[in-house]
């Protein structure tokens, strides 16, 4: 049987698309590399899956063209897929910030996406080596296994690069460069930061938390995260990184606020409250004992906080406001959550994600230089960009 279709990568964006196009009558193939399809699904959200969130909109995502994503996302939104996910009957909770989770486990939403391809006869093949990629006057010619596949349409779904463990490989970006499409270059986002230098120091305090405001990026795509951080033995974690490190660049410092929560002037006013307490023993009451202490000795404050004036207090505040880190590195797409770049937007339809001077050809996912922040964003871009070209196919 002759297809419509070929989507390349059985994963989230992959599945869905297929799912939708098939519903809509179109017969669709898909390749999947890996032994069995959605892989990352179901190690995503610690087993979980944190498959949307609430508030995802344009503004949750990095790309060189940050109006492309809002087309998509604007036709398939997190109340669709949640939606979708009710009327499979999946118990889902909400976690923080809009975060949804399956309650039970990332499993279901497999289950229910390949469901979903089933009621469109999708034709799901799995353990498929996709040795050659080909394009003539009647359209694309895939060969895996040693079979050739022919259809006009051909979906680019293989993921981005993050987790080489799993499987992610660069094959979505040397099949767009065959066929003349840009790649913005891809780097590890969503992703620990290391340290080297003078900040070494922090290493020590490995495991220790705290909550804080991360910013990262210069003029228009900075971007600030309030959530928490983590010192590791290489340097820095938690949400809060993580977030910050896609929009960080070589080279550039990433700012920490060690007192998010506390007023400003806040260190004068401790003054007249306890002129006897410590500075280290001031700043123990926002931050953990072994953050405050090592703050406290890098700003060669100790003693009680009447021997200091308003002045050095105030100069104080406003380093522990504005910490600078420089970082020295990334901790690589061996722990990326994801990757940022990808298939440049700017050859694509932001309406059906197909390739602009090549007919036929799409593309979605991660694959794309669309970049969700860590919370499900990931997974809607997958959902609405698979949605978007699932109904062009
Ligand atoms: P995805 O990677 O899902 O699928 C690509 C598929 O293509 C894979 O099945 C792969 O095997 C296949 N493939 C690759 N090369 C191929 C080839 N040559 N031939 C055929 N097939 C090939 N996001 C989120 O929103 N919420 C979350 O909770 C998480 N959690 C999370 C945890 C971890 C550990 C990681 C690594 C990532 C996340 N993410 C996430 C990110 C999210 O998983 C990711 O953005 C989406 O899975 C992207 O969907 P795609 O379908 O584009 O790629």
């Amino acid at each position: 049987m002759g297809h419509d279709a070929i989507i390349l990568g059985g994963g989230a964006a992959g599945l869905f698309c297929a799912a939708v196009a098939g519903q809509r009558g179109r017969r669709v193939l898909v390749l999947e590399k890996a032994e069995a399809v959605g892989k990352k699904i179901l190690t995503s959200g610690g087993g979980r899956c944190n498959f949307t969130n609430l508030g995802a909109g344009p503004d949750n995502y990095l790309s060189a063209n940050r109006h492309f994503a809002k087309s998509a996302l604007a036709r398939y939104t997190p109340r669709d897929f949640l939606d979708l996910v009710d009327r499979y009957a999946i118990a889902w909770h909400e976690k923080t910030l809009g975060q949804l989770f399956c309650d039970g486990s990332a499993r279901q939403i497999v289950a229910m996406l390949l469901e979903e391809c089933a009621k469109g006869a999708v034709d799901v093949r799995v353990g498929q080596e996709i040795t050659r990629v080909g394009r003539d006057d009647e359209g694309f010619s895939v060969e895996a296994n040693g079979e050739t596949h022919r259809a006009p349409s051909l979906v680019i779904a293989t993921g981005g690069q993050s987790i080489p463990k799993m499987g992610a490989t660069g094959f979505a970006y040397d099949l767009a460069r065959q066929f003349g499409l840009k790649v913005v270059e891809p780097r590890p986002a969503l992703v620990p930061l290391t340290l080297g230098g003078e900040d070494v120091l922090f290493r020590e305090l490995s495991g220790v938390s705290a909550p804080v405001e991360a910013q990262a990026g210069q003029g228009k795509t900075a971007a600030k995260f309030r959530e928490a951080a983590l010192l590791t033995h290489k340097g820095l974690s938690g949400p809060a990184i993580l977030q910050a490190s896609s929009y960080w660049r070589h080279g550039e410092v990433l700012r920490i606020d060690f007192l998010p929560d506390a007023p400003r002037g806040w260190l004068i006013a401790r003054k007249g409250e306890t002129p006897k307490a410590s500075f280290a023993g001031v700043l123990r009451e926002h931050l953990p004992e072994r953050l405050a202490d090592t703050l406290a000795g890098r700003l060669k404050l100790e003693g009680p906080l009447q021997g200091l004036s308003d002045k050095v207090l105030a100069r104080a505040e406003d380093r522990l406001r504005g910490w600078q880190f420089h970082p020295n590195g990334t901790e690589g797409f061996a722990k990326a959550e994801v990757t940022a770049g990808g298939i440049s937007t700017t050859d694509l339809s932001s309406q059906t994600m197909e390739a602009k001077r090549v007919p036929g050809l799409f593309a979605i996912g991660e694959a794309v230089d669309v970049t969700g922040w860590l919370g499900g964003y990931n997974f809607q871009w997958a959902w609405a960009s698979g949605h978007a070209c699932g109904q062009a196919l």
